[in-house]
């Protein structure tokens, strides 16, 4: 289902407000007649038979990309300190979506329901999560859930980063959501002036908001939006305790990750003025700067280790 993302009108805003308390109510009558038990992953959620049907599996599909003791390689661990804050408080039913539907990285939704329950029970018994008498099952999975890591933020290298919100997104997460959308909105005006793009013509009926949405900051206006993008959540890749793609730490504290973080912030500074004086002809030289304050660190911290979701020595 696609939501409209930019709610311009009131009434739609209110809509969805209605919606939302319709929902709290109901969850607070279902949670009252049915009283769920919920149970700690440590009650032997899982069985031993079930965990080495898992491990069957794991050997065949999975070791090559997370390690034979699943210590990760190519893929992130799925045991450890890294896995279990990735997952901390998230239901265990969660984990098995997550392997029936993207996993083998490779070859997705391969794998059967109960193929990947098994999997995530090899996974919490590699983890130590103690084996009990019954298997895990939907019903089951719906109580358990991973118990909830208390992640201390590394001590703060600048006094920015000392204010961040902890992270949400591993690095790659985050790069794709800003700076990737973000550059490419500025790379693209080698190829067209902001200013001579057609007035796209206002909605037509029915109404569609997606439609309209991307129509309301068209031109220079986007650029600038992209520059001021990058500018302000370049230092959200100093943030402390994110971690790359494969459970290794951002290297935050690296005094040339700061220098390329700072690269890029003068980059946004210059293309946002740059993007202010509608100057396009200066848009050849800041593409340029801007393509190189990417590649820089990607050259450094990021391709050394291979293509993309590949990388056991990315970060490092
Ligand atoms: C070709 C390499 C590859 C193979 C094979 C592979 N994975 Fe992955 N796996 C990855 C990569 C890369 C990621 C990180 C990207 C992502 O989360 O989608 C990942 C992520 C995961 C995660 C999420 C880890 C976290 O901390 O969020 C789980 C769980 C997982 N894999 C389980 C499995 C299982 C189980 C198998 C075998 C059925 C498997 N993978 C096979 C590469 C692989
Ligand atoms: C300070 C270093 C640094 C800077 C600056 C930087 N990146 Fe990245 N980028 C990385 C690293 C490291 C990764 C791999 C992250 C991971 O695997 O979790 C990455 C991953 C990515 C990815 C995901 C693709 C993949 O192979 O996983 C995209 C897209 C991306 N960067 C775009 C950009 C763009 C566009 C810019 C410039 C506007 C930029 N990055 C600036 C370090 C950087």
């Amino acid at each position: 289902m696609v939501r409209p993302t930019l709610l311009g009108r009131p009434a739609i805003r209110h809509a969805l407000a209605v919606t939302v308390c319709v929902y709290a109510s109901a969850a607070v009558f279902s949670l009252a007649a049915q009283v769920p038990q919920l149970r700690s992953m440590t009650d032997g959620v899982y069985s031993a038979a079930q965990a080495a049907r898992g491990q069957q599996v794991y050997q065949v599909q999975c070791g090559e990309c997370h390690g034979m003791a699943m210590e990760g390689t190519t893929g992130p661990p799925l045991v450890g300190d890294s896995f279990l804050s990735n997952w901390s408080g998230r239901p265990l039913a969660n984990l098995i979506d997550k392997i029936e539907k993207t996993m083998p990285f490779n070859q997705p939704v391969s794998l059967s329901r109960q193929q990947a329950a098994d999997l995530a029970a090899y996974i919490l018994q590699a983890g130590k999560f103690p084996a009990g008498q019954a298997e895990l099952t939907e019903a089951t999975l719906a109580q358990v859930a991973f118990p909830t890591v208390r992640t201390l933020p590394a001590p703060a290298a600048s006094g920015a980063a000392t204010f961040l919100p902890p992270p949400e997104g591993n690095l790659a997460e985050l790069m794709r959501a800003i700076a990737f959308p973000a550059a490419n909105t500025i790379f693209n005006l080698q190829i067209r002036d902001p200013a001579a793009q057609p007035k796209k013509s206002p909605a037509s009926s029915p109404f569609d908001y997606v439609e309209w949405g991307s129509s309301v900051y068209p031109g220079w206006l986007a650029v600038d939006q992209a520059a001021i993008a990058i500018t302000e959540t370049a230092p959200l890749f100093l943030t402390p305790g994110r971690r790359c793609q494969n459970g290794r730490p951002v290297p935050v504290d690296r005094a040339d990750w700061k220098q390329y973080v700072a690269a890029l912030v003068e980059v946004g500074k210059l293309a946002h003025q740059t993007s202010r004086a509608r100057n396009y002809e200066a848009f050849v030289d800041i593409s340029e700067k801007l393509n190189d304050a990417c590649a820089d660190c990607h050259k450094v911290y990021r391709d050394k280790g291979g293509t993309e979701g590949s990388g056991a020595i990315r970060c490092q």
